[in-house]
């Protein structure tokens, strides 16, 4: 596992933390630790980022395949997908405080994240590990490391530095690690 600092400017970022540098090279490193895989991207905290082939943000403005709750439309791609993603973006709203922000865009009309039920934050880390295929991996934002499930691996994380005194964020990216051994039948 690599620890990395980036220094990064949050300027003109605000929301759409796609637009900023620390998001990009995670994004580029996911892209690099998937590569050999053929397989979709899905994002479902997904706001304006083009970066997802399946995405979903829960505010209808966004222009999104969906506009429902995280854990319904992670539960959906997984029927939908059986074989899994190749990456899994994870970019919610990172606090109580942020969850209320973004609410107040849909007109308070939301449920609140982590408010809603205090264990509804770790079901949706979990269907969301759930839907990695193979050596697929988990792009997490936020304010802590904690593993979304417990059979994913952390494999690189970045310490993304805003400057002055603002807090630092995470970027931490899990791998499954259950290869699939596509053995030949034996001929002897
Ligand atoms: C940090 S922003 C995502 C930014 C985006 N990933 C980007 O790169 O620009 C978090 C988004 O999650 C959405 N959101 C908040 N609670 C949600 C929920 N329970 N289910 C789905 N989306 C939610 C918000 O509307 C907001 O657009």
């Amino acid at each position: 596992m690599k620890i990395e600092r980036l220094i990064v400017s949050s300027r003109g970022v605000s929301r759409d933390t796609h637009k900023g540098g620390a998001y990009q090279t995670a994004w580029k490193k996911a892209g690099a630790l998937t590569s050999h895989l053929e397989g979709y991207v899905c994002d479902p905290f997904a706001r304006d980022c083009p970066w997802g082939d399946f995405t979903n943000d829960i505010n209808e403005k966004f222009n999104t395949t969906f506009n429902i709750e995280a854990l319904p439309f992670l539960k959906m791609c997984k029927k939908k997908m059986p074989e899994g993603f190749r990456i899994v973006l994870m970019d919610p709203p990172f606090s109580d405080n942020q969850s209320e922000k973004y609410a107040k865009e849909c007109n308070g009309d939301v449920p609140n994240f982590y408010a809603a039920d205090s264990s509804h934050a770790s079901k949706v880390f979990k269907a969301a590990s759930d839907l990695l295929m193979p050596g697929g991996i988990l792009v997490k934002l936020g304010y802590n490391t904690t593993k979304p499930a417990p059979h994913l691996e952390l494999v690189h994380l970045y310490v993304c530095n805003l400057g002055g005194m603002r807090h630092d964020t995470l970027i931490s990216l899990w791998r499954n690690p259950n290869q699939s051994l596509n053995l030949e039948p034996s001929r002897s």
